[in-house]
């Protein structure tokens, strides 16, 4: 609750104007900030050092104002209002850090400063937890013990539509560990009391209190007042409480001690600010500290009295020494009304006193502040940047009603940031490695800035990291970054390869990351390489290889099976038997490095029958090897190459097709939001020893475009012969890029021809679509069948997977189908049409199944 100034006389003194500038250090322990002063200054009446608020907050208007309002040891000539934003908070550090213990008091003196005469209504908070509601009233002190749960404490003044909020100064005591204990919540002042002080302008505080604790002088006009003027030495004194001298050397007592000295109070007395006049809020728990010290030299027998607070809800029997001190410390009582007795045990003896009193309210700090390492981080971002919003204050994402601007947090305990849109925010220079630290962050958006550099390691590696949409033309994911000169290089590739494919490179400049969490649907089939767990972080799902291993199970890489593009792909052995592929990235090709973590990550939580999986992998510094399954029959492009000794049948050419057309819908279909391949061909299809296709190599050549110009020019465009022509145009690659790169592959497994073949007179290379178009239009389907299947097939499925791959290849992407929709036709044809192993070429030819020519 407040304690009103205005219920207590004052003192007008306007002949002081300006504070003695003395360089004097602060008091250890204490930060005394004069909010809206001009400058630093020492106050000459207590010798401590104020501060201008500056360094303290970074919003808000200073305002001086007109007459010096001046009780108490309170200085009112300055104030700090805050027009703009919803919440404004001042950060106090203390040295102590978090887990120290701390008087915090804020000071509010509204002197008319807008010339409106009425103060305006507002909200305090102490860091996430609502504090008090300051108003109504020309002078307003609050008060609280608390003991924050981070470094730094935050007080922040909120809007509640009554007005501008404002504050006039901050201060901050250190306090022993062992003084207002606190089980939970904080300590509110409620009253503090010096009884027995006949001066109301005889207010103590430091230096007269070590903590700074405010003594409000007070007088009962019909008990009696003690006071001693002997030099009471306290320097032995073992209680904490440290109670200033010139506080204990008053009293008040009764007139006798058969009455007993009796004190109560009501809730129902505070002022409209106080919670527990808000709707609902629960009744007050209340702690009482009273304070005695013996001041009279007495010769009979020391004074003993018992002490009760409502009815015996606290009791306690207390006996004085002359000049020592004694605290009494209630329990917290829970009451409306509160009632406190002080009652002699000697009735002829001598009366009850007090000395000084005070009394709390214990208030609940219901709301958890965000998680403390994502406070940490957005805070670097936020100075890094020169981030400036007005929401950017106080906890970043609670209370919810102020959460930054930008921001959504989860609401665990603690919070978490989950998201953070940072799009046209005029950031400048790297990225901030505080980026990586919001280890729970699923959604990152920083297009529109001016970042340089290389996008860390430690960002793309973020386990919830979903989706990361960076758009920085200086943004490079090689680290370090090609020099300036390298990369106009490349850019200049980039046009000349623009020219063959059209406008290509928004490419470079957008660089959508996209990771995969746990959004793709667990497929029903049965082909499950990768044992279930419960981890969220898809990379723990696959099993670290130690190098030595890898080694080992690939019998010191005794056998080349292949080549990828950044180092060699060798056979190995499982200790269970388990053939697999190792593709290992070679020392050299160290910008591969970040395709190679994509594509372990990508693969680590993807699981269908008909893509490649991935067993594990190994990352030492030195090293980087994924281990996948083994496909012993090697890439569809081989198989349909003429000199290969194996001729796949026409069925199996069908089933290839409806695997391939699985492993793409649940790529499209099965993961939210969907995966591009990007590169769909034959010899990315892989066969195992079943002849069951399964893809490899998605989802990256955009994700990790490499800063090597020879894979600028492949990787992201995807391969020659497998683009739709609005990717030539655009340079866009979507779902239905992917189809067309589909109905190539069809194409390939009717025609055993490569993509790009060589024309007949053998002197030109032509686009596959370029030689069958002319012959499918012609009606004679036997003309561009593989010569190698001898005439092998169903003449119906052929032209059924014709129509398909006609379809998929429309120039339009808008004509292509969806992969379900070719998926189902596949299928269709598979089921209705399979005849077991052997392909009939008589059939029951329905009209309608021969496809228009077009
Ligand atoms: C303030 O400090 C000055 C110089 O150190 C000293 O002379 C003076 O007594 C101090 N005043 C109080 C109130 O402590
Ligand atoms: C606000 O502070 C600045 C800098 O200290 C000062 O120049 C200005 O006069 C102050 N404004 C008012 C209204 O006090
Ligand atoms: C103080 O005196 C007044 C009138 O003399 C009386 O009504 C009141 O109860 C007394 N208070 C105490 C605490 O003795
Ligand atoms: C202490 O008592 C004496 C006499 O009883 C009185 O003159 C003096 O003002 C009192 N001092 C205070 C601080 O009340
Ligand atoms: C404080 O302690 C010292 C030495 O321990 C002693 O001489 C002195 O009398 C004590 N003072 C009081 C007030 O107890
Ligand atoms: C009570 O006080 C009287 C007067 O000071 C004294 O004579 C008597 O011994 C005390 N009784 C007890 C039990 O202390
Ligand atoms: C936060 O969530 C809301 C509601 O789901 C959404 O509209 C908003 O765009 C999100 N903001 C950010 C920064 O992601
Ligand atoms: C950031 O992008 C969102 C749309 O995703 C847009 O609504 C918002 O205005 C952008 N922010 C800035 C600062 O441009
Ligand atoms: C062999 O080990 C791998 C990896 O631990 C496991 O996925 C696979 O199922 C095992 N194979 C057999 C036949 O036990
Ligand atoms: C680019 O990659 C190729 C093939 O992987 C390699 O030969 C070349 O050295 C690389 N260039 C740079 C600058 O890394």
């Amino acid at each position: 609750m407040e304690r009103s100034i205005t219920a207590f006389s004052f003192a007008l003194l306007a002949s002081l104007t300006s504070a003695l500038v003395l360089v004097v250090q602060a008091q250890p322990g204490f930060i005394s900030i004069d909010c809206g002063a001009p400058n630093d200054y020492t106050d000459e009446n207590t010798n401590m050092t104020y501060k201008v608020d500056d360094g303290f907050i970074g919003s808000g208007k200073n305002m001086s104002i007109s007459g010096l309002i001046y009780q108490s040891n309170l200085r009112c000539t300055n104030l700090r209002f805050f027009p703009d934003g919803l919440r404004n908070c001042y950060t106090l550090r203390p040295d102590q850090g978090k887990n120290g213990k701390y008087l915090i008091r804020a000071l509010f003196c509204y002197g008319n400063y807008d010339g409106k005469n009425q103060a305006p209504l507002f909200d305090l908070y102490i860091d996430v937890n609502y504090w008090a509601t300051v108003g109504a009233s020309s002078a307003i002190v609050e008060e609280i013990i608390y003991v924050p749960k981070a470094d730094d404490i935050r007080v922040c003044l909120v809007k509640t539509g009554n007005g501008v909020p404002f504050i006039s100064a901050l201060e901050l005591r250190a306090l022993d560990d062992d003084v207002y204990p606190l089980e939970s919540g904080f300590l509110q002042l409620s009253t503090r009391i010096n009884l027995g002080q006949t001066s109301v302008v005889n207010w103590f505080r430091y230096r007269d209190d070590v903590y700074d604790r405010m003594w409000t002088p007070w007088h009962f006009p019909n008990w009696s007042t003690l006071n001693t003027t002997v030099a009471i030495d306290l320097s032995n004194d073992s209680n904490a409480y440290k109670v200033s001298r010139d506080v204990l050397q008053t009293a008040q007592g009764t007139m006798s001690s058969s009455s007993p000295l009796y004190l109560q109070w009501t809730t129902d007395a505070q002022p409209t600010n106080d919670a527990t006049s808000l709707p609902g809020a629960p009744p007050k728990i209340w702690i009482v500290y009273l304070h005695f010290m013996e001041i009279e030299r007495l010769s009979g027998p020391q004074r003993e009295f018992t002490i009760s607070m409502n009815d015996n809800q606290f009791a306690e029997t207390v006996s004085l020494e002359y000049l020592k001190p004694v605290v009494v410390v209630s329990r917290p009582v829970k009451w409306p009304v509160i009632t406190l007795s002080i009652n002699s045990m000697n009735k002829s003896g001598n009366p009850p006193i007090l000395n000084a009193m005070e009394i709390y309210n214990v208030v609940d700090l219901p709301n958890v502040p965000t998680a403390h390492d994502d406070v940490k981080a957005i805070n670097d971002i936020k100075a890094t940047y020169h981030i400036k919003r007005e929401s950017w204050q106080g906890d970043p994402c609670v209370p919810s009603d102020y959460t930054w601007d930008g921001l959504n947090c989860s609401h665990g305990n603690p919070p978490r940031i989950i998201s953070l849109k940072l799009n046209s925010s005029n950031l400048m220079g790297h990225i901030v490695p505080s980026l990586s630290h919001l280890s729970t962050i699923e959604y990152l958006d920083l297009s529109n800035n001016q970042l340089t550099g290389a996008i860390p390691k430690t960002l793309a590696e973020l386990p919830h990291l979903s989706f990361l949409l960076t758009g920085n033309v200086h943004l490079c994911l090689a680290d370090p970054c090609p020099r300036k000169k390298k990369q106009e290089t490349i850019l200049v590739t980039v046009t000349s390869v623009s020219s063959f494919c059209g406008a290509l490179f928004s490419a470079l400049a957008i660089i959508w990351l996209i990771k995969w969490k746990q959004t793709c649907s667990k497929t029903s089939e049965a082909f499950e390489q990768m044992p279930e767990s419960s981890e969220r972080t898809p990379r723990l799902k696959n099993r670290p290889f130690e190098y030595g291993e890898v080694s080992k199970i690939t019998g010191n890489f005794g056998q080349v099976i292949g080549k990828g593009g950044f180092g060699n792909v060798y056979l190995g052995t499982l200790d269970n038997g388990t053939m697999v592929a190792v593709k290992m990235l070679s020392e050299s090709s160290k910008q591969g490095y970040k395709e190679f973590q994509a594509e372990a990550q990508l693969l680590a939580i993807l699981h269908h029958g008909n893509l490649v999986s991935l067993f594990g992998y190994c990352d030492d510094s030195k090293h980087m090897a994924l281990v996948y399954e083994y496909m012993a029959n090697g890439n569809l492009r081989q198989h349909l190459s003429e000199d290969h000794p194996k001729i796949l049948t026409w069925s199996k050419r069908r089933q290839i097709a409806v695997d391939a057309a699985q492993g793409l819908d649940y790529l499209h279909n099965g993961c939210k939001p969907p995966i591009i391949h990007r590169d769909l061909k034959t010899s990315n299809i892989l066969l195992n020893e079943d002849f069951q296709a399964k893809l490899a190599d998605f989802g990256l050549s955009r994700a990790f475009a490499s800063e090597n110009d020879s894979h600028v020019s492949t990787r992201p465009a995807g391969t020659f012969g497998y683009l739709g022509p609005e990717f030539q145009s655009s340079g866009n690659r979507d779902k239905k890029s992917d189809v067309y790169s589909f109905g190539i592959v069809l194409f390939e497994l009717i025609t055993g021809q490569p993509a790009v073949m060589r024309s007949q007179d053998g002197c030109d290379f032509i686009h596959i679509l370029e030689w069958l178009i002319p012959i499918i239009e012609s009606g004679d389907i036997h003309r561009i069948m593989d010569p190698r299947l001898q005439g092998k097939f169903n003449i119906n499925s052929a032209w059924k997977v014709v129509e398909i791959a006609m379809s998929c290849t429309q120039p339009r992407a808008i004509q292509r189908p969806d992969i379900n929709h070719v998926l189902a036709e596949l299928r269709e044809s598979l089921v209705s049409k399979s005849s077991g192993s052997f392909e009939v070429t008589s059939s029951e030819i329905h009209c309608d199944s021969v496809p228009m020519a077009r």
